[in-house]
């Protein structure tokens, strides 16, 4: 799952009447965040909210929030310091606005959110939005502070499903929440709970109706993705496709099922695990068409003795494995990453361990950041935390070099044909932006008709952060 700092707001419909009452979500953190945003909003607009793009006019805020790092958590005080000047300037001309706190900050820190900002009327955890009707139904009858943070992920799922907008030809479709690999350093297993796979029905279902509405590829979510697994399908969609020897099927099985759904072309799913990449995924992408050839795989570090301390439980040399056997199977995977530098204990040592990593694997795509110290890690309580300054140039030296690699990956694809999935209208009139089978974004003029459409491009030059590309062929 890839936690990043931009922060995505649920799209306002366009041309709702402003009548009844308006909701403002704002999402922080990871794409499981962003799927859940949406499914927030798709459970509050039968109950007559319309989705508002700023918090001035919205009855009910809702903040989706992110404890990965503190930087993610501390924000979402600040904006709430900003919220309680937004409440008092509506409650001063008789109107109320009502403030929920959800996802991994509610999570970890529950009610000590209300004690430390009273304006907040709700906290729930990701594992109660289903309850959001009742919850919401409840403040407005007894306006006492609701605090929900109990872990139910099979119920989540089933109510769920189908509660959701689509907009454009790519979304996400959630099939596995929560981590049992407790890395170290990391809060995710405690705000998300343990490894649970959705039912292979329900992603069936979701695929199918997402391809109905004109989705065109799917991006598979989960904490721990590669960690899906469940049993296989009812209906085969063609020849049955073979389960492991357990009995059950794993994320490749499920890929090429879902390849066979009319409408999906493209398949792409984050975040993996390297522990979990097992011969049939790694097969996949050799095999299956429609699995785009780019891969985030997370390695942290490229030093034995902090992997160890990290509990991620490979070594290098086995990631480099793991990497040589899908390159073995598609030679053309690209590889994104995340690391950490700074993690306690790392050495001069260990960093150039993790750059030389760096080095011999290649990034097209990668997020860096400094080891941030989560209160109730293990990691928290080690000694040797390193000093900020150290952080600081190691994670310079680390970004100058994965950047390079970002640049020498795109300026190889100049003179290529890539079919490019046109998403949405670019920058510029006349122009669409859409994206390669490894994930680069890509601007072309093209007409709107286009828009939806897979067509080839010849990509032309690199700009700081996309190809430029000219449509060279038709649009399917
Ligand atoms: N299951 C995902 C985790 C998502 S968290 C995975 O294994 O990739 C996304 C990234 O945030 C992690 O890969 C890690 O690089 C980073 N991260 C997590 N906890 C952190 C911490 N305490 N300090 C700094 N970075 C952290
Ligand atoms: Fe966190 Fe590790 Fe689980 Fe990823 S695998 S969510 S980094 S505990
Ligand atoms: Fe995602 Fe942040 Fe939670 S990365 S899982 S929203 S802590």
């Amino acid at each position: 799952m890839k936690e990043n700092s931009t922060i995505t707001e649920a799209a306002p419909v366009e041309g709702a009447p402003r009548a009844g009452k308006s909701a403002f979500i704002r999402t922080y953190g990871c794409q499981m965040n962003a799927y859940d945003s949406e499914r927030m909003a798709g459970l509050l607009r039968p109950l007559g909210y319309e989705i508002v793009d700023a918090p001035e006019a919205a009855d009910l805020v809702i903040l989706n929030t992110c404890h990965i790092r503190e930087k993610a958590a501390e924000k979402v005080y600040s904006d709430l310091g900003r919220l309680r000047a937004v409440k008092s300037e509506r409650e001063a001309v008789g109107a109320d606005m009502m403030i929920a706190v959800a996802g991994c900050v509610a999570q970890a820190e529950g009610g000590e959110i209300i004690e430390r900002m009273p304006i907040v009327d709700m906290v729930f955890g990701p594992q109660a939005y289903h309850r959001l009707p009742e919850m919401l139904a409840r403040t407005a009858r007894s306006r006492g502070d609701i605090l929900d943070t109990d872990f139910a992920v099979e119920e989540k799922f089933d109510r769920l499903a189908l509660a959701r907008d689509i907009e454009g030809p790519t979304a996400f479709l959630t099939i596995q929440e929560g981590c049992d690999k407790f890395c170290t350093f990391c809060v995710v297993p405690y705000t998300r709970g343990a490894e649970v796979s959705r039912e292979t029905e329900a992603i069936v279902a979701e695929a199918r109706m997402l391809a109905a509405r004109g989705v065109r590829e799917v991006t598979l979510l989960g904490q721990n993705v590669n960690a899906w697994r469940a049993a296989p399908a009812r209906d085969p969609l063609g020849a049955p496709i073979a389960a492991r020897e357990d009995g059950v099927w794993g994320l490749g099985q499920l890929c090429r099922h879902l390849a066979r759904i009319e409408g999906i072309e493209r398949i792409r799913f984050t975040t993996s695990h390297p522990r979990d990449m097992d011969a049939d995924l790694i097969a996949a992408f050799g095999e299956e068409e429609a699995l785009m050839p780019y891969l985030h795989l997370p390695v942290q570090s490229g030093a034995d003795r902090i992997l160890a301390a990290m509990n991620r439980g490979h070594t290098e040399a086995e990631y480099a494995a793991t990497i040589a056997r899908l390159r073995a199977a598609r030679p053309d995977i690209a590889l994104s990453g995340d690391f950490i530098v700074g993690f306690p204990g790392e050495t001069d040592e260990d960093f150039e361990a993790t750059l030389a990593h760096v080095e011999r694997t290649g990034y097209a795509a990668s997020f860096s950041f400094k080891y941030s110290r989560r209160p109730g890690t293990p990691a928290a309580a080690m000694a040797k935390q390193v000093a900020e300054p150290v952080k600081e140039e190691r994670l310079a030296r680390l970004q100058a070099l994965l950047e390079a690699q970002r640049v020498a990956f795109n300026e190889a694809q100049i003179g290529k044909v890539l079919p490019v999935l046109f998403e949405k209208p670019g920058r510029n009139p006349g122009q669409l932006v859409g994206k390669s089978p490894y994930l680069q974004s890509v601007h072309a003029s093209a007409p709107e008709s286009m828009l939806g459409k897979i067509a080839p491009a010849r990509i032309e030059g690199v700009t700081p952060r996309a190809l430029a590309g000219v449509i060279c062929g038709d649009g399917r």
